[in-house]
């Protein structure tokens, strides 16, 4: 069984002629780490956002779990996929931090919830903070608590779009820390990323998309050696060498 299965997708958006995703093929297996990479425009947002049932293929099949993503309720495909969006600040509305966190697991009915919501806001280095307004924190603090809303749901799979959070150090490891936790507990993660040292540091496996088609899919170590594919990504420089995020 795959943590999601992919089969002969094409996704167009609805006032668009051009295809934005065409023929993708793909699977991720249990408890691997995936990156997810591709110039700007090439789709991995679309493919994300499809993986979470935001978007439905235009044709084609997706499997998350061994089960057709159509056959999952709102709520079990809420508990199973977890999607950190880009820009995740403006995603953020509750008054306070603890009800920003809670409001997933209140969604969906769990049990425990502050109990789940002290162990994470603890991890994240939130934990004085619960009760103040999220708007009033600093950016670091506000993409600690997007990814904190996202993990207290303890999805089996968990994508992260493009986490800005390289531009402060400390949420540059705590993105580290969190891949390596979760591929120790056998969860699948895919991290969306331009920058080519995190993807390094964090993933197995590479998806390569470029307008809307998979160009690589493989071994991390097969890609940073593809010297022809890292420049058509425009991963390497004039000289040869990885531009480094
Ligand atoms: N809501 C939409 N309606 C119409 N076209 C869209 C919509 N969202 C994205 N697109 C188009 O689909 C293509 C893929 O966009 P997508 O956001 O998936 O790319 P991306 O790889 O995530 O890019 P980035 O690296 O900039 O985040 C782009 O050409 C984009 O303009
Ligand atoms: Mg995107």
């Amino acid at each position: 069984m795959y943590a999601v299965y992919i089969n002969d997708v094409w996704f167009r958006y609805e006032d668009n002629i051009e295809w934005t995703l065409y023929d993708i093929d793909m699977n991720l297996k249990l408890g691997t780490s995936v990156g997810l990479v591709g110039p700007t425009g090439s789709g991995k947002t679309t493919l994300a956002k499809i993986i979470k049932g935001l978007l439905k293929p235009t044709r084609g099949e997706v499997y998350i779990l061994g089960k057709k993503i159509d056959d999952y309720s709102s709520i079990e495909l809420a508990k199973t996929v977890g999607y950190l969006f880009q820009n995740p600040t403006h995603q953020i509305f509750s008054l306070t931090v603890y009800d920003e966190i809670a409001f997933g697991p209140r969604n969906i009915g769990m049990e425990n919830i502050e109990d789940r919501v002290n162990k994470i806001a603890e991890k994240f280095g939130l934990s004085d903070k619960l009760s103040l307004s999220p708007f009033n924190l600093s950016t670091g603090e506000k993409e600690r608590i997007a990814i904190a809303s996202v993990l207290v749901m303890e999805p089996e799979i968990l994508i992260l779009d493009e986490p800005t959070l390289g531009q402060d150090y400390k949420n540059y490891n705590i993105i580290k820390q969190v891949i390596y936790e979760l591929k120790k507990e056998g969860k699948t993660t895919v991290l969306i990323s331009h920058e080519i040292d995190l993807i390094n540091s964090c993933v197995d496996e590479i998806i390569a998309l470029k307008n809307g088609k998979i160009m690589f899919l493989g071994n991390k170590r097969d890609f940073l050696k593809n010297e022809d594919i890292l420049e058509e990504l425009s991963f390497l420089d004039k000289n040869f060498n990885l531009v480094l995020g």
